[in-house]
């Protein structure tokens, strides 16, 4: 929780403040006493506090309050406020009894638009790290849900609040991308999925769900195929955002690759692991966290979410190795192995997203290859483009929010590998390798008018069991905070 005041209060357990690299602690303001400026200027210039290394130190001020100083360099530009608001929550995290914070933010000598913006990014990344999925567990909950208090001082109340509601409204989009992921795959199925995207409603989305009948009757043969030996029925769900000033702008689209749960189907998976593709949704829960944090900030862009929800399983009526679907762009598509099942996911939703809105552009997200993770690990995502512009903008999103991909090729010797000799196109290559790649020359097959596309293989990226520094470890969320990024700086 976090309130806006201009005056420190009286009975906080800890008080927060920010140092240039230089090291001398001025409160231009008078908010803090002569006295404990004098305890921190004499505590910075003790070996504890010059010591590079360390952001963020900490001296008690009374046995009942700590002082935390977070030194930051001095120039805006070499460093993302989020990861130390990241940082600021795990070296408080470690501490007991820390409940109520100030934190006095104005004295940086930054200009006032930066020092909102920092603070508001710095609220963001201490947000995000703070993410907590508890809702199975039955014990231990009170200390694994710890809750900090913030009261921010600052005399630019306003500003600060508007830009943190953004920031809050980023933060949002993100948690329910981890939520989604998170959900374990007997209680998000499907059905589940789309009764979550119904309750988006509420902010302002129109959502449209079209079932297994509807699917068939449009021809979605390529996504329902996929579905066919599970008892869970497919969906295809689209997410419509209207917050351009006309609303004859052409929408930007984004689709998402929702396998609640991937098994392999008949090609079925090795059972190590095999839990872990409960994340095979991770693409769609981007899109849907997107589309929320759109409506949330009243986004000045139109856009429409398209996600294909479906599970893969094997039984007696699954999809077999050899059989060969009717995909919705009318291309035959011989299925020679049912574990490359995410490609048969995105074919339709593409080609419908493509075919029904004429968007500007596309961008699909996927956890569609194993390759990836070979090629980039968690590092970075994969992206791949028929558009260089559009490339070049998902590149600067990406790091302008510290969410890293890197573009790799697409080719016409690499699109002649799924040539299949029965019918259009095969949904793996038994030949020279480039997995990934291969994989999104199949979905360049489905964007049939040109429309500048870009697909983001985010197998790597998705899910992860090491902690980082926006994360708590498990479902990151990845992906969000680029997309809105994207839209915000190049779409509104
Ligand atoms: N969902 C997987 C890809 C994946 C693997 C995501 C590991 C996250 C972690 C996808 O559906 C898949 O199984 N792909 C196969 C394709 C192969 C059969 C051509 C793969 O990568 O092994
Ligand atoms: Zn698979
Ligand atoms: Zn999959």
């Amino acid at each position: 929780m976090t309130t806006f005041t201009s005056s420190l209060s009286p009975d906080s357990d800890a008080l927060a403040i920010f140092v240039s690299e230089k090291l001398q602690y001025k409160d231009k303001k008078g908010i803090l006493s002569k006295n404990l400026i004098q305890k921190i200027n004499s505590f910075l210039v003790t070996s504890k506090a010059k010591n590079k290394e360390d952001e963020i130190i900490s001296f008690d001020i009374t046995d009942k309050q700590k002082c935390f100083i977070v030194k930051i360099k001095n120039k805006y530009e070499s460093f993302f406020p989020e990861e130390i608001g990241g940082r600021f929550f795990s070296h408080l995290k470690k501490m007991k009894d820390l409940n109520k914070i100030d934190l006095y933010i104005d004295s940086l000598n930054f200009d006032k638009q930066i020092l909102v913006s920092f603070f508001s990014e710095f609220c963001l990344g201490f947000n995000l790290k703070s993410y907590t999925f508890n809702k199975y567990k039955t014990t231990n909950k009170e200390k694994i849900n710890k809750k900090i208090i913030f009261k921010i001082i600052t005399s630019h109340k306003e500003k600060l609040k508007k830009e943190y509601k953004y920031h809050d409204a980023i933060k949002e989009g993100v948690f329910l991308t981890r939520d989604l992921v998170s959900e374990p795959p007997n209680i998000l199925n499907p059905k589940k999925y789309t009764e979550e995207i119904k309750k988006l409603s509420k902010l302002g989305l129109k959502i449209e769900i079209l079932n297994e009948a509807k699917l068939k009757k449009l021809g979605m043969n390529s996504l329902l195929g996929v579905g066919q030996g599970s008892e869970n029925e497919t969906f295809l769900a689209v997410i419509r955002w209207n917050g351009a000033k006309s609303n004859f702008g052409k929408p930007l689209a984004f689709v998402g690759k929702g396998v609640c749960f991937d098994t392999g189907g008949i090609s079925l998976k090795p059972a190590r692991f095999m839990e872990e593709m409960k994340y095979d949704m991770g693409g769609s829960a981007v899109v849907v966290g997107l589309m929320k944090s759109l409506a949330l900030r009243k986004a000045k862009v139109n856009a429409v979410g398209v996600v294909g929800l479906v599970e893969n399983m094997p039984d007696g009526n699954a999809q077999r190795p050899g059989d060969i679907v009717k995909s919705y762009s009318g291309k035959t598509i011989e299925v020679l192995n049912t574990d490359a099942e995410g490609r048969l996911v995105l074919a339709d939703a593409l080609t419908y997203a493509e075919e029904k809105f004429k968007p500007q552009f596309i961008i699909d997200l996927a956890t569609l290859t194993g390759a990836i993770i070979m090629a980039l690990g968690e590092e970075y995502a994969g992206l791949f483009s028929n558009n260089d512009e559009l490339s070049k903008k998902i590149f600067k999103a990406s790091e302008n929010v510290n969410e890293k991909v890197w573009r790799l090729p697409l080719h016409k010797n690499y699109d002649k590998l799924i040539d299949s000799t029965i019918a259009d196109v095969q949904n793996i290559n038994y030949a020279g390798g480039a997995g990934s790649i291969t994989a999104a020359q199949f979905l360049q097959r489905f964007i049939i008018n040109k429309t500048p596309w870009a697909h983001l293989d985010i197998a790597g990226m998705a899910f992860s069991k090491k902690a980082a520094n926006l994360n708590p470890g498990g479902a990151t969320g990845f992906g969000v905070r680029l997309l809105n990024n994207l839209i915000k700086e190049y779409y509104e």
